[in-house]
């Protein structure tokens, strides 16, 4: 046998080759989209931290429907920018709020698209945290109860699945019964479960204008230096009745969406964050990289860790690269 005896090159020599044996790919099914929605009419607003990302009043929603289901992207996550703000949060499960308008409105002019929400309270709290206030730190326990109340009012919308991101203990086994009580049992929940404490939300928080007042998010959203109390927030999530797992951010966070994945049979999703968005587009701006090839490298790193799911704000760039 003359040497090298095997040739890894042999099979990567054409692209009918490499397209053969290629082990991770990428549809758009797999993505969801976030929007944005802000009152008013005839609204859209892009945010300038997050270049081709806008706030969309939610008479602008429809095209956009129609745009993401032209390019395969079939789910979108609302966050909504209410009108006032107070203490509670109370805009959060405001029977007309602003998500629940948008909710209705998609679900009657494009039917197909599949209508997830985020349910925090950060977009509606004056101070900017995730929950209701004792003194200066955020109160579980009475957050609960806003929480499942945000999540029921969007399941009275009409929303497909609800995806809880506070990072409250025992979150998702409130919001589970209140939807079941009300006859919600067919509305999945999708659990921010490994949410971690992050930088690169940075954008994002200019976007839905929730930036914490005072202090930070590190007495409820996680430790980035953990990863075995990733496992133990996600096995908790399973108990309580998570029916998708998300790890977020993705791509600081590739081994713990890996991690996840081996230790659990229930679809995994990644959220590519906001910052890990504008970093792409940055450097694409000053032409420092190739913004195409690093999005579908990026996306498909997250696909080959193990997430399932991707939300992402490139889902409809990433579609249209794929549909060629
Ligand atoms: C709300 C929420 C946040 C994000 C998703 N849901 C902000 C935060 O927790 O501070 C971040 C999304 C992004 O950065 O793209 N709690």
């Amino acid at each position: 046998m003359v040497f090298p005896e095997y040739r890894p090159r042999r099979m990567r020599q054409n692209e009918n080759f490499r397209a053969m044996i290629r082990e991770t790919r990428l549809a758009p099914e797999q993505l969801v989209y976030p929007l944005f929605v802000m009152p008013g009419k005839g609204k859209k607003e892009e945010v300038s931290s997050m270049p081709g990302v806008f706030r969309l009043s939610v008479d602008q929603l429809k095209q956009e429907a129609k745009d993401c289901l032209a390019l395969g992207v079939r789910s979108v996550i609302l966050f909504g920018l209410p009108e006032k703000k107070d203490a509670v949060g109370s805009g959060a499960h405001a029977k007309n709020g602003i998500v629940q308008q948008a909710i209705k409105e998609l679900k009657n002019t494009a039917p197909e698209m599949t209508v997830i929400t985020d349910v925090c309270l950060c977009e509606y709290t004056d101070h900017g945290h995730c929950g209701c206030l004792v003194g200066k730190e955020v109160d579980n326990d009475a957050t609960l109860e806003l929480l499942a109340k945000t999540a029921l009012s969007h399941a009275q919308a009409g929303a497909d699945m609800v995806a809880p991101s506070d990072m409250m203990d025992g979150r998702v086994s409130e919001i589970r019964s209140t939807l079941d009580e009300n006859d919600f049992h067919n509305v999945p929940i999708m659990a921010y479960s490994v949410k971690y404490a992050s930088a690169f939300y940075g954008p994002f928080r200019d976007a839905a204008d929730c930036a914490p007042q005072f202090g930070d998010r590190r007495s409820y959203q996680m430790d980035p230096a953990n990863s075995r109390e990733a496992l133990r927030e996600a096995t908790l999530d399973v108990d309580e009745g998570a029916d998708i797992l998300m790890v977020k951010p993705a791509v600081a966070y590739l081994d713990i969406i890996s991690r996840l994945r081996d230790e659990f049979d229930l679809p995994i999703a990644a959220y590519h964050v906001s910052g890990e968005y504008a970093m792409i587009k940055a450097a694409a701006a000053k032409g420092w990289i190739d913004e195409q090839r690093v999005m579908a490298e990026t996306l498909l790193s997250i696909r080959r860790a193990g997430a399932d799911i991707i939300l992402t704000y490139f889902a409809k760039d990433m579609a249209r690269l794929l549909r060629g």
